[in-house]
């Protein structure tokens, strides 16, 4: 064990009795304890928070934390800020959802069709999961094919068509290859997925000239945030953009991570590269469950004539819309002054954190962006999910492990998010702890 994991995890333990208490309990009526799977798998047990306030949260045995985990990415203006509590203040005391229409609904489209370049439409549902499908059937519909090309390590979301190749062991790697592989029991068998390589032209090209005729869509992360934060080697997205304009198939870029985060613009303005639908989810409601499709009128127009059905109960309610307004303002403000300050801390943590780890003795391999970027303990960063694999994850989570009796709050895969709150006196602080280890 690394980083004195069994004295961390004891002083954890102890510090944090009530969480371990309220996990106990959980288990004997909420299925797993907990209401998304992965959060289960927390070291040394899934822990229990009261408040959160900017970039820190407290337990509810009162420890505070500076938290890195940013709710798996979608504060990205921090815990609680005063602007989105007061824009959905104003919104509980008009009701909370209509079931119709009401004026945050275009004025949330219309900033977005001002900041986001395949936004000439825009549609709203409630997570990122949802969207993706919807994305998934109107390249369906727009092109009368049915299969897709995803990248291995991508994920977009749980339901069945889309949760396959998403982190295959090297066991079921070497067993299946690049066959879809369904990461949970119950998914159908047939997802309609051709898996490649993520930064394989070679594979992309491959895939097309065998089953060109039959795909609807490629699908991608613009940056691999889900599986070691890796940005596509300089070309790819514009290769992509060309292969699949050439074959007459739709490009979708999942900005569910990328977008509001890069930037306003997400991964298409960063990289510069549209395509002809994006989905959104996380950073654009602020923390409340909002997400999103924008795309081109031509594939957007089958959901405007009715011929592919997009429907949900709650989409577009003005609580989740007035959040997003209230986000998506004060991100643009001052021309993005906002992702100037992520930016500038995120990369000064990551340079420090690779700094003192490696004068540690550790290989120490960073990868992604200064808004959300990825710690690996090995020696190259990875360019594809296979390379992540060479990572010593046990280390990695031996020193999650110590940051967290450190106060320091991290997601267990390795992934960073910053947002707007964390301030330099908090990565002087992260690294201060980081040192102590
Ligand atoms: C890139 C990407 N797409 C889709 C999803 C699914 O979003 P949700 O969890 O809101 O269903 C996620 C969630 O982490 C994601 O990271």
């Amino acid at each position: 064990m690394g980083f004195g994991a069994e004295v961390r995890e004891a002083s954890v333990r102890r510090k944090a009795a009530g969480s371990l208490a309220r996990w106990e309990r959980s288990k004997g009526s909420l299925a797993g304890g907990v209401s998304s799977g992965l959060r289960r798998t927390a070291r040394p047990f899934p822990m229990f928070y009261q408040s959160g306030a900017g970039a820190e949260v407290t337990d509810v045995d009162g420890n505070h934390y500076v938290d890195y985990t940013l709710a798996w990415g979608p504060l990205i203006l921090g815990h609680a800020p005063p602007e989105v509590n007061e824009a959905i203040r104003q919104n509980l005391e008009r009701g909370h959802t209509f079931g119709a229409q009401h004026d945050l609904e275009y004025e949330v489209a219309e900033l977005i069709q001002a900041h986001v370049p395949c936004a000439e439409r825009v549609c709203f549902a409630n997570s990122g999961t949802e969207i993706v499908q919807v994305a998934l059937r109107l390249a369906r519909a727009h092109t009368g094919r049915q299969m897709y090309l995803k990248f291995e390590g991508h994920y977009h979301g749980w339901a069945d068509s889309v949760l396959v190749s998403y982190k295959p062991s090297g066991e079921q790697i070497r067993e299946f290859g690049y066959e879809p592989i369904p990461v949970g029991a119950g998914q159908r068998p047939n997802s309609g997925a051709i898996v490649v390589e993520w930064n394989d032209r070679a594979g992309v090209e491959a895939a097309f000239r065998r089953h060109g005729a039959e795909i609807s869509a490629v699908i991608c992360e613009p940056v691999l945030c889900n599986s070691g934060c890796i940005p596509p080697v300089p070309g790819f997205l514009e290769f992509l953009r060309e292969a699949t304009l050439s074959a007459g198939a739709v490009l979708i870029f999942d900005e569910v991570i990328t977008g509001f985060r890069l930037g306003i613009g997400g991964g298409q303005a960063y990289y510069g590269v549209t395509p002809d639908l994006a989905t959104f989810a996380k950073a654009v409601g602020g923390g409340l469950p909002l997400s999103m499709l924008a795309g081109k009128a031509a594939l957007m127009d089958h959901i405007s004539n009715g011929t592919v059905v997009h429907a949900g109960t709650l989409n577009g309610n003005p609580l989740v819309l007035a959040a997003a307004k209230a986000t998506l303002e004060t991100l643009a403000h001052d021309d993005g002054a906002v992702y100037r300050k992520i930016w500038k801390c995120g990369e000064r943590l990551r340079d420090g954190l690779s700094d003192l780890l490696r004068k540690k003795g550790h290989a120490i391999a960073t990868n992604g962006l200064g808004p959300v970027f990825q710690l690996s303990f090995q020696d190259m960063p990875p360019r594809n999910y296979r390379e992540t694999l060479l990572g010593d994850t046990k280390l990695y989570s031996d020193f999650a492990l110590a940051l967290l009796d450190e106060g320091i709050l991290v997601l267990p895969d390795g992934r960073w998010y910053l947002s707007a709150a964390h301030t330099e006196e908090h990565v002087d602080r992260t690294l201060a702890a980081v040192a102590r280890l």
